[in-house]
């Protein structure tokens, strides 16, 4: 028997890995995450036939909105009238980079159409305030597509993570210009501008907006899972560059991100407060330090074959937490397969990355 020198052993012991090691090879991820978001946009689809199912045009009296609101209120939405309106290049440009996926690519045509509505019902309340006219409307919008968006990223994992925060960014612009179409702003210059149909469009909107949040954090999940390493780089580089959609072609931008400032709709601080570290936590992240922390001591490990395999950060990253997230999502995936029927001819399982 060789007699090994415990303080080799010892050594040895130390530099093994303390976090769970992935189990699943690329292809195996790949395909699981391919049918994770196919299972999610079915199930997306059948949620929003069912509960959000609404029109620009007859879901609101547009004839009973408010014709004398301030100033201040209608230059904001102009503005979101103006980041809405790029619905075309949203579309296009991230389709080109997703379309050999399935569930992704799909999912993104049917929200765009979601988004579509959005420009449509900004676009009627421009025109209903009674302060802008058609014609006026038309020449805004001439000049908003003589510009072309362009991706912030070109791959599907930074995209994924930018449009987790860009969505949720969007849900508490609509939220707070709630806040004032229900007379709670404390502003003086928002201290006429209650309007009931304004209310009901922000939280018609504001609901797209959660879903939307709510599916792209579910595919941001699922990287988590089963790319870590990949998976927080991006979402640290997306947190660290992030900016709110085409504020570099619309023209004079800065003076209406100056309004939402100074309106308490959104600005640094909403944005810290009430996007990132609500995204982080949902994303099982304590903070961006924790994020920080965490690339860093993210490696890879060779397995018994020697086959590099990635490391489940621990450190400041709720592992646990996103392994239940992801058992969740394949849960709901099942519910809707098993209605269906699906379940019986092509069921979508939870696959575990890690012993
Ligand atoms: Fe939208
Ligand atoms: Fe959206």
């Amino acid at each position: 028997m060789v007699d090994y020198d415990p303080n080799i052993i010892q050594t040895i012991e130390d530099d093994r890995p303390r976090i769970p090691v992935g189990l699943l090879s690329r292809e195996e991820k790949d395909r699981l995450i391919e049918r994770g978001f196919l299972g999610l946009y079915r199930w997306y689809v059948a949620k929003s036939q069912e509960k959000r199912n609404w029109n620009p045009d007859l879901s609101f009296d547009w004839r009973a909105f408010r014709k004398d609101h301030s100033p201040e209120v209608v230059r904001i939405l102009e503005g979101f009238f103006a980041v809405e309106q790029y619905v075309p290049d949203y579309v296009t440009t991230l389709l080109r980079v997703i379309r050999k996926s399935h569930g992704r690519s799909h999912f993104h045509i049917r929200w765009g159409a979601e988004e579509e509505r959005h420009a449509e019902l900004w676009h009627n309340a421009v025109l209903f305030s009674g302060q802008r006219d058609g014609e006026w409307l038309r020449g805004y919008m001439g000049d908003l597509r003589a510009n072309m968006w362009q991706l912030p990223w070109d791959d599907p994992i930074h995209m994924i993570f930018y449009t987790v925060f860009q969505e949720r960014a969007t849900q508490v612009n609509y939220l707070n210009l709630g806040v004032i179409a229900r007379g709670k702003s404390e502003l003086e210059m928002f201290a006429n501008d209650a309007d009931p149909i304004l209310d009901a469009a922000c939280r018609t909107i504001a609901a797209d907006e959660a879903a939307h949040y709510n599916f792209f954090l579910e595919g941001a999940r699922l990287y988590m899972y089963y790319y870590p390493t990949k998976a927080i780089e991006a979402m640290s580089d997306v947190i660290k560059y992030f900016a709110m959609p085409a504020g570099n072609i619309i023209p004079n931008y800065d003076r209406f991100a100056e309004l939402v400032h100074k309106a308490a709709i959104y600005g640094p601080r909403e944005h810290a407060k009430d996007v990132v570290q609500v995204a982080l936590k949902n994303l099982g992240v304590a903070g961006r330090k924790a994020l920080e922390n965490g690339i860093k001591r993210s490696r890879l490990v060779p397995d018994e074959n020697g086959n590099l395999r990635e490391t489940a950060v621990f450190e400041g990253i709720d592992f646990q937490f996103i392994q239940s997230a992801v058992q969740r999502i394949f849960g709901r995936i099942e519910g809707h397969e098993r209605e269906s029927g699906l379940w019986e001819v092509d069921p979508t399982p939870f696959v575990p990355n890690y012993a």
